[in-house]
């Protein structure tokens, strides 16, 4: 089995549809984490994206996070975390933009310290929910305010029909989602085929 269908047999096991809009995966991703299936995840994001020239990887804390750093290893580069917050250790040369979740109903500032990323960086950009696409569309706008080069966008679950994935292949990015989502209702979840 390759790691879309270990995904998949794991989101119909272990997941939970709580409605049309809402997939809860607290499970194995937002609250307790399956190492090991983060570990496959990487390797598949890697094997992916090898030679496309990527220098970094970045995502969205918090959930983001573990696939991201699986992915950094098998890549061998370094992770960058976009803040929600603000540090509060004073930092001069931030970029920053508005991020605003449908699905939560709250914004944020995201944050990128000019440190970590520049013009040099090619980047893919690694998070576990594709929705509205407004958090990847805010890394996508911090990372060109760092004047890097954004690689693709590599997801774990992606709620297919939400406008996500569409408004970022516009912007031509590369989207690349391990499970696809064609419909939820309430302990109902429909999968669009893996393509061959
Ligand atoms: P968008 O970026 O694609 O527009 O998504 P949206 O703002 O609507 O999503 C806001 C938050 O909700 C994100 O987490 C996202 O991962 C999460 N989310 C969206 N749809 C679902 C869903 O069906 N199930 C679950 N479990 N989460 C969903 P976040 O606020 O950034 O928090 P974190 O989990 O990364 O800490
Ligand atoms: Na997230
Ligand atoms: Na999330």
């Amino acid at each position: 089995r390759n790691i879309m269908q270990l995904l998949e047999e794991k989101i119909k096991t272990d997941g939970i549809a709580v409605n049309e809009d809402i997939l809860k995966v607290d499970s194995f991703i937002n609250h307790k984490v399956d190492p090991f299936l983060m570990k496959e995840i990487g390797k598949d994001f890697a094997a992916h994206f090898a030679d496309h020239g990527i220098t970094k990887i970045v995502t969205i804390e918090s959930s983001g996070i573990a696939p991201a750093l699986t992915t950094a290893i098998e890549m061998g580069i370094p992770m960058v975390i976009l803040k929600k917050q603000p540090s509060k250790v004073l930092n001069k040369n931030l970029y920053q933009t508005m991020v605003t979740s449908f699905t939560k109903g709250t914004s944020y500032e995201l944050t990128l310290s000019a440190e970590q990323i520049d013009e040099t960086d090619h980047v893919l950009i690694i998070d576990d929910f594709l929705a509205n696409g407004e958090a990847a569309t805010g890394a996508i706008r911090l990372l060109r305010k760092a004047h890097a080069t954004v690689a693709g966008l590599g997801i774990l679950i992606e709620k297919s029909f939400q406008p996500g994935r569409d408004k970022l292949k516009e912007q031509g990015i590369h989207v690349y989602s391990l499970a696809r989502i064609s419909k939820l209702a309430e302990n109902y979840i429909e999968f669009i085929p893996e393509e061959v």
